[in-house]
């Protein structure tokens, strides 16, 4: 687990000044050009997900538009779970339900589709990074509105400066890495 989750660490890479003077960008697409560190991640989400959830491993993998779409149908996959895509407004056909949040820089309106998450089913929402956690609340309350169950949130990476947890309420919050550093 630990050399799995340093592969992981060991692909990030770390890009001054994007996509503003003063962000340290953490790019994780290096992962995703390695399959041994893609399938790495992936491992180490799996174990993570399980220890946490055992049997009832939830319905749903609710990945975020757009970098929690690199690693969540694949996840999904391994756990034989559906995959539901929350993407940014206008994207998706039929009828959605909408959301307006608050961006680490900017605004924007995330979208599920309705039916696409069945009353009662269970939801794990998963993403790359927690940072401000306005994204991510976000999602969550697209999760309540489709009347689904919120298990809680998986994170690749958390900046722990800046205390987004604080936004989730009291849902488990498994993240593989903590970063002490604003991105
Ligand atoms: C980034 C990141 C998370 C979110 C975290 O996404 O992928 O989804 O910000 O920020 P928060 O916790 O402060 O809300 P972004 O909206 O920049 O775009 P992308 O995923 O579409 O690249
Ligand atoms: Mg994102």
């Amino acid at each position: 687990l630990e050399s799995a989750k340093q592969l992981v660490v060991g692909s990030l890479r770390f890009v001054p000044d994007f996509p503003i003077p003063g962000i340290n960008f953490i790019d994780i697409l290096p992962i995703f050009q390695n399959p041994v560190a893609f399938e790495s991640l992936l491992e180490v989400l799996v174990l993570l997900i399980r220890e946490r959830f055992g049997s009832q491993i939830p319905d749903v993998i609710v990945g975020l538009e757009a970098r929690g779409f690199l690693f969540g149908p694949s996840l999904a996959l391994r756990l034989d779970r559906a995959f539901v895509p929350v993407r940014k407004k206008g994207k998706m056909p039929g009828a959605c339900k909408t959301v307006e949040y608050k961006k680490e820089y900017g605004k924007d309106e995330f979208q599920v589709q309705e039916g696409a998450i069945q009353p009662g089913q269970t939801c794990l929402i998963v993403d790359d990074i927690i940072a401000t956690g306005g994204t991510a609340a976000a999602a969550g309350q697209l999760v309540e509105l489709s009347d689904a169950k919120l298990m809680g949130y998986l994170f690749m990476i958390e900046i722990t400066c800046l205390k987004g947890k604080a936004l989730l309420g009291d849902k488990p919050i498994i993240t593989l890495i903590e970063h002490d550093e604003e991105e």
